[in-house]
């Protein structure tokens, strides 16, 4: 195992690795149990991950947490990952906040209940001060609202005669995403063998790599995000460009 990990380059690792965590449910029913028994072994996976992560000197982990489509499942699951999400945000921040890690939160935020947006905004501010790794919760989010969301607060701009239309450009769009003070995702894992991007962030994986794994979520470590960041190392991003191209860039 720690082989996999001595074999990482580590000027050659994504700044920004995004991942879908999925298959709590499956990973459950294949022990005759609750999906929310899925869902809670999952947040050991999440703890991993996130350490894994800071040891390796990734700069920003995004987490798909809860999409906006999520909502619309069975009631019980609903408030039981609630539940889930805040406990385990409270019960953590005090390690987040020794590890030097800042957390975000980036979603539909208007959605939560008045309780847990409260406990948010405060694990918010208990690690404000924090800069050796973010970590960016997707919490009732998805791209589609996140773009909408632009749209708005880029309409009232031009409405107010604050902004142009024809100065809005890939970049001043990519300023007004919830996404703003992040880089874009150099790699997106998704866990659970599904291969389909589920609403997560559309406008920003332009370019990411994408790696697919057979893996569910709550067996999902530390060697199986090695394993990712070494073919991501094998890679070659070109951006549009012919690989000659690529090749005579310097580094
Ligand atoms: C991912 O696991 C967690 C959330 C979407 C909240 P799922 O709950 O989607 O698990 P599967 O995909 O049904 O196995
Ligand atoms: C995507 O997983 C959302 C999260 C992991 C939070 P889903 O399980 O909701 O996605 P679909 O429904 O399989 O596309
Ligand atoms: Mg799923």
């Amino acid at each position: 195992m720690e082989d996999l990990k001595a074999n990482i380059e580590r000027d050659h690792l994504p700044q920004h690795l995004a991942i879908i965590m999925d298959g709590n449910g499956r990973w459950a029913k294949e022990r005759g149990e609750d999906r929310l028994f899925g869902h809670f072994h999952g947040v050991q996976s999440v703890r991993d991950i996130v350490e894994a992560s800071a040891e390796l000197g990734i700069q920003y982990l995004t987490l798909y947490a809860f999409s906006t489509e999520n909502w619309d499942r069975p009631q019980a699951e609903v408030s039981g990952l609630m539940e889930l999400l805040v406990n385990t945000i409270r019960k953590e921040v005090e390690q987040l906040k020794k590890n030097g890690i800042r957390l975000h939160v980036i979603g539909d935020l208007t959605m939560l209940p008045p309780t847990a947006q409260q406990e948010l905004t405060e694990a918010l501010e208990l690690t404000a001060e924090n800069d050796h790794m973010h970590l960016i919760m997707a919490l009732s989010y998805s791209g589609r609202w996140d773009i909408t969301q632009a749209f708005h607060q880029l309409g009232r701009k031009i409405q107010a005669g604050e902004l142009s239309p024809e100065s809005v450009d890939a970049e001043v769009i990519a300023a007004h995403l919830s996404t703003r003070d992040f880089p874009d995702p150099e790699l997106m894992i998704r866990t659970s063998g599904e291969h389909r991007i589920s609403n997560f962030l559309l406008y920003q994986l332009a370019y990411a790599e994408f790696y697919f794994t057979e893996t569910l979520w709550p067996d999902f470590r530390r060697q199986h995000l090695y394993k990712a960041l070494l073919d991501y190392q094998q890679r070659e991003r070109r951006f549009g460009k012919t690989s000659e191209q690529v090749s005579s860039e310097p580094i």
